[in-house]
C-alpha cells in the first residue's frame, strides 16, 4: 500500500519490465544554468521535474530568464524552452530558496559571485546545515564576497554582496563535482584563466555541457580550465535519464531470482556508470548498448537479469563516482553473499542526510549485519531481512533504497515520510508499482 507520504513494501516475486527513468538530476540543474547564460533561446527536452531542479528553474527565472513551459507531465514542465540572457543576469527581487538540492546552491553560488548585484541563496534545514564552506573558500579566493548567515559559520543563508572576479587556480580539497562547477561557472565571469584541479575524477557534466554551447573548456587529466567573458552559444538539449535512478530499478532485478528489466534512454556518461562496474563485479548479469550521444552525454539501454550476487570492495577513486549509488549498493550488499567493504566514502555523512549513519541504522533494523567505519561501513551479506517500521530522515535515496530492500524482506517494511522522494525521482511510487506489481492505493 502506498500512501502520499509513506511507503509499505513487501516481498514480490520475480518481475520482468521494462522502465524509462526521468531526466538526469544533475544534467538538469545545468542545463537550466547554463541555457540561461546563452545567447538565445535553447529547448529542453526531458527535463527532471522534481523539486530539486524545479528550484533551480524558479531560481534562474527570478535572476531575469524568461521560461516557456512547453510540456508537463503530472509533476511538472518536461519541455523548457529558456531563453538565454547572454550572461546577463539581473537582481533577484527575493531571497532564492535552493530547497534540499546542494547542488542547486554551489551551482548558483558560482554564477552569483560575480554579478554587479547582491543576492542570497537559502534552503530547507538540512541544506542549510550542510558545509558551504568548500565553495566560499575559492570563490572568495577570486576576489567574490560570500557570508554565511547560517546557525553555523559556513552554512546557508549565504549572501552574495556582487564583485568582479579574478581567476585563480584552485587545487580542490574535496573530490567535488558541485565544487569544481561552481569554480568554472564562476571562471566564466572572471577575466582571464581559472584553473581547477581535482583529486579524483567527478562527474564531467559542467564540462561537457560547456563544449556543446560552444564555451572553450581545457582538460588535462584532473585540470581543467575555463577562459573568462566566453558567452554560452544557445543549442537544445534532450537530458537522457538518471543513472542514479535507475540503479534502484537495477538492484532490484539483479537480486530478485527470476527478474529481468530493461532501462531505456538512461544516461551512461563514464563518470557516473562506477555503479555498473561495482554490479558486474558482484556477479550481476548486465548488458548495457550506447545508442545515442545527444548534448555531449552518450546515453542508451540497459539490460538487467537476476543472479547471485556475492560481495565486493569499494574505495578510493571509485567512490565519486558512485557517491550517489551507495545507499542502493549497501542494500545489494547486504541481498549478497560474503562481505561487502564500503571505504574512502565519508563524504556520505554530508549529503541529504548522514548516509552512513542512515543506511547503517536502517539496514540494522531489518536485521543485516552491518558495521559502521567513519568513511563507510561493512556488511556481512546473507542474513535474511525483515520488515522493519524505518525512517528516511527527509532524504529521498535513503527512501528509494529502503523501498527496495522492503521487496526482499520477510513481512510489511514500513517507511515514513517518503514525500522527500520528489527532490529527485517524481514518480517513483507509481515506477514501483508498475515494475514490481505491487497495486498503488
Ligand atoms: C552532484 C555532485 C555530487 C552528488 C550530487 C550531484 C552534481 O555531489 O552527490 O548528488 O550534480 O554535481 P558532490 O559534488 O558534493 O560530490
Amino acid at each position: 500500500m502506498i500512501s502520499s507520504n509513506s511507503l509499505t513494501v513487501r516481498a514480490v516475486d520475480g518481475f520482468s519490465s521494462e522502465i524509462t527513468v526521468p531526466g538526469d538530476k544533475s544534467i538538469s540543474h545545468r542545463a537550466a544554468i547554463i541555457a540561461g547564460l546563452a545567447n538565445g533561446p535553447c529547448r529542453i527536452s526531458n527535463y527532471l521535474p522534481s523539486e530539486d531542479c524545479l528550484n533551480t528553474l524558479r531560481a534562474m527565472e527570478s535572476l531575469g530568464v524568461e521560461c516557456d513551459y512547453i510540456e508537463a507531465n503530472d509533476h511538472g514542465p518536461t519541455e523548457i524552452i529558456i531563453d538565454g540572457t547572454s550572461m546577463s543576469l539581473s537582481s533577484p527581487p527575493t531571497a532564492i530558496d535552493c530547497g534540499n538540492s546542494g547542488t542547486g546552491m554551489r551551482l548558483l553560488a558560482g554564477i552569483l559571485a560575480g554579478q554587479n548585484f547582491e543576492s542570497t541563496l537559502t534552503g530547507d534545514s538540512s541544506l542549510c546545515s550542510r558545509p558551504m564552506g568548500r565553495i566560499i573558500k575559492p570563490l572568495e579566493d577570486m576576489g567574490g564576497h560570500v557570508r554565511s548567515a547560517g546557525e553555523r559559520e559556513g552554512h546557508a543563508p549565504l549572501i552574495f554582496q556582487g564583485r568582479s572576479l579574478e581567476p585563480i587556480r584552485y587545487v580542490m580539497p574535496v573530490a567535488s563535482a558541485q565544487v569544481k562547477s561552481a569554480v568554472l561557472l564562476a571562471g566564466l565571469f572572471a577575466k582571464g584563466t581559472t584553473t581547477v584541479e581535482q583529486p579524483a575524477t567527478t562527474r564531467d557534466h559542467t564540462e561537457r555541457m560547456l563544449t556543446e554551447f560552444g564555451i572553450g573548456v581545457r582538460r588535462e587529466g584532473n585540470e581543467i580550465s575555463i577562459e573568462g567573458g566566453q558567452t554560452p552559444e544557445a543549442r537544445d538539449l534532450d537530458i537522457p535519464g538518471d543513472i542514479s535512478s535507475a540503479a534502484f530499478w537495477l538492484v532490484a532485478a539483479a537480486a530478485k531470482k527470476n527478474s529481468h528489466l530493461t532501462v531505456r534512454g538512461v544516461g551512461l556518461n563514464p563518470t557516473r556508470t562506477a555503479v555498473l562496474q561495482v554490479l558486474l563485479r558482484m556477479g550481476a548479469r548486465i548488458n548495457q548498448s550506447v545508442t545515442h550521444t545527444g548534448g555531449g552525454e552518450p546515453a542508451g539501454d540497459l539490460a538487467v537479469y537476476a543472479s547471485e550476487l556475492q560481495g565486493t570492495e569499494i574505495s578510493g577513486g571509485e567512490i565519486p563516482n558512485l557517491i550517489d549509488e551507495i545507499p542502493i549498493i549497501a542494500v545489494a550488499g547486504a541481498l549478497a553473499q560474503g562481505t561487502t567493504s564500503i571505504r574512502d566514502a565519508a563524504e556520505l555523512r554530508v549529503k541529504e542526510s548522514d548516509r552512513i549513519r542512515t543506511v547503517v541504522e536502517n539496514l540494522q533494523a531489518m536485521g543485516a549485519n552491518v558495521t559502521e567505519h567513519e568513511d563507510g561501513m561493512t556488511i556481512n551479506g546473507g542474513a535474511n531481512l525483515h520488515g522493519a517500521s524505518l525512517d528516511c530522515f527527509g532524504d529521498h535515496r535513503i527512501a528509494m533504497a529502503f523501498s527496495i530492500a522492503g521487496l526482499f524482506a520477510e513481512g510489511d517494511t514500513f517507511i515514513r515520510n517518503t514525500e522527500c522522494i520528489a527532490t529527485s525521482y517524481p514518480g517513483f511510487e507509481q515506477d514501483f508499482s508498475r515494475v514490481c506489481g505491487i497495486k498503488v492505493q
